[in-house]
């Protein structure tokens, strides 16, 4: 079995294009109802904290496995990640594990990709301003995917609790992206104003007080949410002419156990899947307001960490370990 650190996944160097790849071809397989994926469970050691099992199988791609990945809100106080965890690799034709890998970078890339996935189906190609809630971890994968599938994107609104948080990101997507025009926003609201692209990445809390509101996304805007119903009030949602989701089967599971997504409209346009595999139309013009809420899905990870794995295997990268 190979054991890839967090630092040998990095240094495989799969770049956001081809994590982009990979992931949009995992939603076509899902949309083609090549993948299983049951809903994730998960245990909740912590107020608001979270440890998903994230099981999955992807046919043609030939991953299965599982990621164990924990959220603790009260990491960052702590001077540790929001995100941690591992990700197995079984080998689909005998089921023997053939990986152990860190799962940090496999799922901020992942997660940004799924973003990116959602704009190249739902953004106006035009696009030109992103705004960015939260700007975290996720927050800068995401950004990395918008500048790989919308061309004319020349504007990043940054916004974020803590200003330090917003200099610390708009420092490093400045240095990584010098053509990009970055501003930081006093407040949620003003961050919304002429962003086509809004994606928000807060933590995901309970009992939230979301400070986006009907009205703020603009006519002809995409709105991502990586954190649940933390950032958009349910009203927000329910203005947007379309509501889209990374697996709608896990929505509403989630939503069963009565935490999250009371809010989100009964009616669901769609999955990435099914946008991918062309069974459903993305945008078709210019002022619909779409909305998508992405939770993160186990396809993404086995796709992401297939590619990895071959990586590893072809350049030797990690150790070895028995079973
Ligand atoms: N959907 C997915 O696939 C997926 C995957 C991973 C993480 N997530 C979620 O994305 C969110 C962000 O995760 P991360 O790893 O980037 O965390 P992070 O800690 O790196 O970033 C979160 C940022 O939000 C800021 N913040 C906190 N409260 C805020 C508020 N009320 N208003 C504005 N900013 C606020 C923090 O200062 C921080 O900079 C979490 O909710 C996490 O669960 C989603």
């Amino acid at each position: 079995m190979i054991y890839l650190s967090r630092k040998d996944v990095e240094d495989l160097d799969m770049t956001m294009k081809d994590v982009l790849a990979a992931v949009d071809n995992g939603f076509r397989l899902k949309g083609l109802g090549k993948t299983e994926m049951p809903p994730k469970p998960g245990i909740h050691p912590r107020p608001n904290a979270f440890v998903h099992a994230m099981p999955a199988y992807v046919q043609e791609v030939e991953s299965a496995g599982l990621k164990w990945v924990s959220g603790y809100p009260s990491n960052p106080d702590k001077g540790l990640p929001y995100i941690t965890g591992l990700l197995v690799l079984n080998d689909p034709a005998t089921g023997i594990p053939i990986a152990v890998m860190d799962c940090a970078w496999i799922t901020a890339m992942r997660t940004g990709a799924s973003v990116g996935v959602a704009a190249k189906y739902l953004a106006r190609p035009d696009s030109r301003t992103a705004a960015i809630l939260g700007c975290g971890v996720q927050a800068r994968t995401s950004l990395m995917a918008l500048v790989e599938t919308l061309p004319q994107l020349k504007e990043v609104l940054c916004c974020d609790a803590f200003p330090a948080a917003t200099k610390r990101f708009m420092d490093e997507m400045g240095q990584r992206f010098p053509k990009l025009n970055l501003i930081s926003c006093a407040s949620p609201a003003d961050m919304m104003k002429g962003a086509d692209v809004v994606v928000t990445a807060i933590p995901i809390v309970a009992k939230p007080k979301p400070p986006l509101e009907a009205g703020m996304l603009k006519v002809g805007g995409l709105g991502v949410s990586l954190d649940y119903d933390s950032a958009w009030t349910s009203a927000a949602m329910k203005e947007c002419d379309r509501f889209c989701s990374d697996d709608v089967g896990q929505l509403l599971s989630t939503k069963e156990h009565g935490v999250y997504f009371s809010g989100v409209p009964k009616k669901i346009y769609a999955d990435l899947g099914e946008l991918a595999a062309g069974k459903k139309k993305g945008r078709t013009n210019d002022r619909e307001k779409i909305f998508a809420m992405n939770m993160g899905i186990a396809v993404d990870d086995m796709v992401t960490a297939k590619v990895l794995y071959e990586r590893a295997v072809k350049t030797g990268a990690g150790v070895r370990l028995p079973l």
